[in-house]
């Protein structure tokens, strides 16, 4: 038997060898530490980075945020993926805002009433900027207490879930360590995470260098890499096509914002009626580019069909209230999908 908990030996580590320079690390201001938890909720450390310095120079505050208009949020959020999440932040800076005062509510119960933050996130802010002792449960670390406690259930059920819950809450940091170590809560929640990124990876785990080998049940049983276990989904991902209807005139492009329900939900598009041209009296499109897109549920066949309109015929385009003509340089202040700005890049996928 080890001869310190796993919590203590999680901490030790973390101060050694976890990670110390994320931009979001050293902080315990809520909105920073809230913003860099949302943007990495299924988006990769490298690529957060970037998009979070940009956030917070546009927007320093909470309070900056609740007053931007949605386009703007989009817009610095475009390519990050998942909107609905940049929508659910916007909500809750406006909730802070207005419920709060400005101030994020003190601890992870009421944290988790605020649009877009679930019982992991928030019991992450809450240890991180108030050493609340809540614990986290992200996908990295179902896997590493599915491998150090030997749970043997599929990790995609529910019931599984609920006994990761309590193996998690049962593990924080005890009430003596989090007194002696005030900081034990954001290091033990830190630690968590970075085994999860570092030593107890998915494909060859770096079991030699792990904190807490020594109890580990998946090692002892040699049973690491077949842990956590997941059932296989039994369908593959349908398909679903999708035409896009690519007007240009000039330096110009027509856009269309999307509903707000649904995917690409208040994105700027190109529109999906490729009947548009011809009904407005523009001629026929050609289809000039046909590419995969992946998304979680399902992959898009994308198939752009493409028209350019002399400045005569432009007024020919009796555009409803979510359709403008956007120059090509001013692209870049409006939140597109990823495969439209790719599209509309200078050189489009053939
Ligand atoms: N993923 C989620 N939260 C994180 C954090 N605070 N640091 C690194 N990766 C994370």
């Amino acid at each position: 038997m080890a001869a310190h908990r796993f919590a203590t030996r999680m901490v030790s580590w973390q101060r050694t060898h976890g990670r110390h320079g994320l931009p979001w690390q050293h902080t315990q201001d809520p909105y920073r530490v809230w913003l860099s938890e949302i943007m990495l909720q299924q988006t990769q450390v490298a690529t957060v980075i970037d998009y979070y310095a940009r956030f917070l120079e546009k927007f320093p505050t909470v309070i900056d945020l609740a007053n931007a208009d949605i386009d703007e949020v989009l817009a610095l959020w475009a390519g990050l993926g998942y909107y609905a999440r940049a929508r659910h932040l916007h909500a809750c800076a406006k909730s802070v805002a207005t419920h709060w005062q400005g101030q994020f509510p003190p601890n992870s119960t009421a944290l988790q009433t605020l649009p877009g933050i679930g019982p992991s996130t928030a019991a992450a802010i809450a240890a991180f900027c108030y050493g609340e002792r809540a614990a986290i449960l992200d996908g990295n670390v179902k896997r590493v207490l599915a491998r150090h406690f030997g749970v043997e259930t599929d990790i995609s059920q529910a019931a599984t879930v609920k006994t990761l819950w309590a193996i998690a809450q049962r593990e924080v940091p005890s009430l003596a360590l989090t007194s002696r170590e005030p900081d034990a809560m954001a290091r033990y929640t830190q630690g968590m995470m970075d085994l999860g990124a570092t030593v107890c990876t998915r494909h060859q785990p770096k079991c030699a260098a792990c904190p807490v080998r020594s109890s580990c049940v998946a090692l002892k049983q040699d049973a690491v890499e077949r842990l956590p276990l997941k059932a296989k989904k039994s369908r593959d991902k349908p398909t679903r096509e999708v035409d896009l209807l690519w007007l240009t005139c000039q330096e110009s492009v027509l856009l269309e914002k999307r509903p707000s329900a649904g995917v690409w939900g208040s994105l700027w598009c190109l529109p999906t009626d490729t009947g548009l041209a011809a009904r407005w009296g523009l001629g026929e499109p050609l289809a000039m580019a046909s590419f995969a897109h992946e998304l979680t549920h399902f992959t898009m066949r994308i198939t752009a069909w493409r028209l350019q309109l002399t400045v005569r015929d432009r007024p020919l385009a009796k555009l409803t209230t979510a359709q403008r003509w956007v120059a090509i340089d001013e692209l870049d202040s409006y939140g597109l999908p990823k495969p439209v700005r790719t599209l509309l890049a200078p050189t489009p996928p053939a």
